[in-house]
């Protein structure tokens, strides 16, 4: 993944927002990283990429998921009607 795409599909927030505010802020939970631009308080499928920029940054800088996939992903996931995942 670039950047600059889409992380919290429900609310615009790109990777490059989630990890600079990852970087500046160090959260000490998870969940605060909603208070960068409500984050993962929609639908609840970015929450375990929000986990894991919690404790590494640039995890997703550079991997071979591709926004087409996060994206279809994001999809499925709404279309399974599973429970919403949570921090
Ligand atoms: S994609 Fe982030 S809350 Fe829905």
């Amino acid at each position: 993944m670039k950047p600059d795409d889409t992380i919290c599909y429900c609310y615009n927030v790109s990777l490059r927002k989630l990890s600079n505010y990852a970087r500046r802020e160090c959260p000490r939970h998870p969940s605060e990283m909603t208070q960068c631009l409500d984050a993962g308080t929609g639908c609840g499928w970015c929450i375990p990429f929000l986990q894991k920029l919690v404790t590494d940054p640039d995890a997703f800088s550079g991997s071979d998921l591709t926004p087409e996939q996060y994206e279809q992903q994001r999809r499925d996931y709404i279309r399974s009607g599973q429970p919403r995942n949570k921090f």
